[in-house]
């Protein structure tokens, strides 16, 4: 059986699996096009501060996916994020 978060399928990503929910490792800008719209209870994410970090710290990494957040986040759910000033 495939597994699935919605309609995405994260069979051929790392994931880490409990009956509270499931964590899976992948490129954010790619899975949350994968999820349904309204259908995310909250967003807790600490993206890229574009301090030089690594070759991932692109600080404009959230405000590419800022739309698709918007669209999957259930209209009553909370968006935490951490980030620089
Ligand atoms: C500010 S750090 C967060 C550190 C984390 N909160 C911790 O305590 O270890 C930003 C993280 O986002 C990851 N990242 C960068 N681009 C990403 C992307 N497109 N999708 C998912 N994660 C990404 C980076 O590899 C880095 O680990």
């Amino acid at each position: 059986m495939r597994n699935k978060i919605s309609s995405l399928d994260f069979t051929d990503h790392e994931y880490f699996k409990t009956e509270l929910g499931i964590l899976v490792l992948g490129d954010a800008r790619e899975l949350v096009k994968s999820l349904q719209s309204l259908s995310v209870d909250s967003i807790i994410t600490d993206p890229p501060w574009g301090v030089g970090f690594d070759e991932y710290d692109d600080p404009d990494v959230f405000f590419d996916i800022e739309e698709e957040l918007f669209r999957v986040a259930k209209r009553d759910s909370w968006l935490v994020f951490f980030y620089t000033s």
